[in-house]
């Protein structure tokens, strides 16, 4: 059976970066379940952070990104992240990627919630994610084979190493593959839940398989709420770009009042989750939260993309945005190393779906595009430097056949239940309820067979459901991203731990 050298789930930017750098000199395939534009990188507005303003530095940016991750971060890989992020931003910028620039010729720089200083790049104005991997996909198109619409739905393990990965293709037939290197770039969880900033494709489906391969998770309670997604009629339409509270925009109640106002000093651009705890408390009164964009001047032209979303839903006349709190990102992942190494020899993660612990309890805007950066390249450079391991492909060696209980729920029912139950607020009873409702319709410790994409991405669901609501019933405490009512302070008992999570393989 031929072998590839490396194969990569998922198109966002860190699979991107990482694609660039190992295709000079090795095989690399990337799978896709949707399209090569389906990501939720593409879809990023805000920008890409990087301490390279006149008066910046990557100390001050270290500081604000450990401030906002409540300190939990890892701070050796912040280090790195904020140290070399600037090196990777200049070096796109002189292969032709180009930023937003000030009239007189220097790059404009936004600024986002809990950074001290102006230093996100943006392009397009609020479309940098669909510029950076445009331009990188266009850098690969020569060397990578990008395979759409093939589901990834089992990572292939043989003697203690990951092999490749068992996928289904668009006409539903079930196929292997064989890599010397599996990389996880599937992006983290944003829809599962009923209101979402992600593409609806984004549901955990590595972090699933890494799961049943026996790969180790950390941090899955900490998923991160942004507090502005433009709302009606129990609909999410879109994501505002915290960039606009940036250029000055401000969240009012219903009466004008500033509902920042004394709650945390940074106000508008204290850091994500308080936030959106706060515009998530008001609506629980029944009292419906607004964006007021009156200050921000030429808002079409800094903002078009959400312009154009207002036009679509006849609010571009409007100056008070409807909005409310909706999942963003997953600070939480496959537990990786520096060079995106798993507990799998073989296998590794990049981007949202790793957790590099750069993000610590709350992840501070616009470091994920520079996460998927750095790390994505890192992580390249590692693999590089591996020598080759051969091996016999025995396929039948893999394969699970055991079936899960029961009938599995609707996509909309998970979606519903977790943002009841494991939302922006958590609570024991709520947890316990939803932990329960999960184990009725599939046993999270046994193996499943997977052998259509609907039930993959149920089955992807409901087990990263599960996961997140363990973890956040075993953090009896509330940090950053993971809020519990019934425990609403952070404790010391729990400032240094972290929750792993990793199949236990049951006897035969
Ligand atoms: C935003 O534009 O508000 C999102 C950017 C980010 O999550 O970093």
């Amino acid at each position: 059976m031929p072998c590839t050298d490396v194969i990569i789930i998922g198109g966002g930017l860190s699979a991107l970066v990482a694609a660039k750098k190992l295709s000079k000199h090795k095989n690399v395939i990337i799978f896709t379940k949707s399209t090569k534009t389906s990501s939720n990188s593409y879809m990023a507005q805000g920008g890409v952070a990087a301490a390279i303003g006149k008066g910046d530095d990557w100390s001050s940016h270290f500081e604000d990104t450990m401030a906002a991750g409540c300190h939990y971060n890892q701070s050796d890989q912040v280090r790195t992240l904020v140290q070399q992020g600037p090196a990777h931003i200049k070096q796109l910028m002189k292969e032709g990627l180009e930023f937003d620039r000030e009239t007189g010729g220097r790059i404009a720089l936004g600024k986002e919630g809990a950074h001290s200083q102006r230093r996100i790049l943006h392009a397009g104005g609020d479309a940098t994610g669909k510029a950076m991997t445009t331009f990188l996909l266009d850098q690969i198109q020569d060397n990578v084979a990008i395979i759409e619409k093939e589901m990834a739905v089992d990572l292939i393990t043989e003697r203690g190493r990951c092999r490749g990965i068992k996928s289904i293709n668009k006409n539903g037939s079930v196929h292997y593959h064989f890599a010397e290197h599996t990389i996880i770039a599937t992006g983290g969880v944003g829809s599962l839940y009923k209101y979402t900033s992600n593409h609806a494709s984004v549901i955990g489906d590595g972090i699933a398989m890494a799961y049943r391969a026996g790969v180790e998770l950390v941090d899955l309670e900490f998923i991160q709420f942004h507090p502005t997604m433009l709302y009606r009629d129990g609909e999410v339409l879109g994501l505002i770009s915290e960039a606009v509270r940036g250029e000055g925009a401000f969240l009012v109640d219903e009466r004008g009042r500033k509902i920042m106002d004394g709650v945390h000093p940074m106000g508008d651009l204290a850091p994500r989750d308080v936030v959106a705890r706060e515009i998530f408390n008001q609506i629980q009164q029944g009292i419906d939260v607004f964006l007021d964009i009156s200050p921000v001047s030429n808002f079409s032209k800094r903002f078009p993309t959400i312009h154009r979303l207002c036009q679509k839903h006849h609010l571009d006349r409007s100056r008070l945005l409807p909005v409310i709190p909706g999942s963003h990102f997953l600070m939480g992942g496959i537990k990786t190393g520096r060079g995106g190494e798993t507990s799998l020899p073989g296998l590794y993660a990049v981007g949202e779906a790793a957790w590099t612990g750069v993000h610590g309890a709350n992840r501070i805007a616009s470091n994920s595009l520079l996460e998927g950066i750095v790390f994505g390249d890192l992580t390249a450079e590692n693999i590089l430097s591996k020598a080759p391991s051969l091996f016999v492909n025995h396929p039948a060696a893999f394969t699970n056949n055991q079936a899960f209980k029961g009938t599995l729920p609707q996509k909309d029912a998970i979606r519903s239940m977790m943002t009841e139950y494991a939302g922006v607020v958590r609570d024991q009873r709520g947890l316990t309820k939803l932990k329960k409702w999960l184990e009725e319709s599939f046993d999270p410790h046994g193996p499943i067979t997977i052998d259509k994409r609907e039930t993959a991405e149920k089955v992807n669901m409901l087990t990263v459901a599960w996961l997140i609501t363990t973890s956040a019933l075993a953090r009896r405490e509330s940090r950053g991203g993971h809020y519990r009512t019934d425990f609403p302070v952070s404790s010391t008992e729990w400032e240094n731990k972290r929750i792993i999570r990793r199949l236990q393989k049951q006897a035969a």
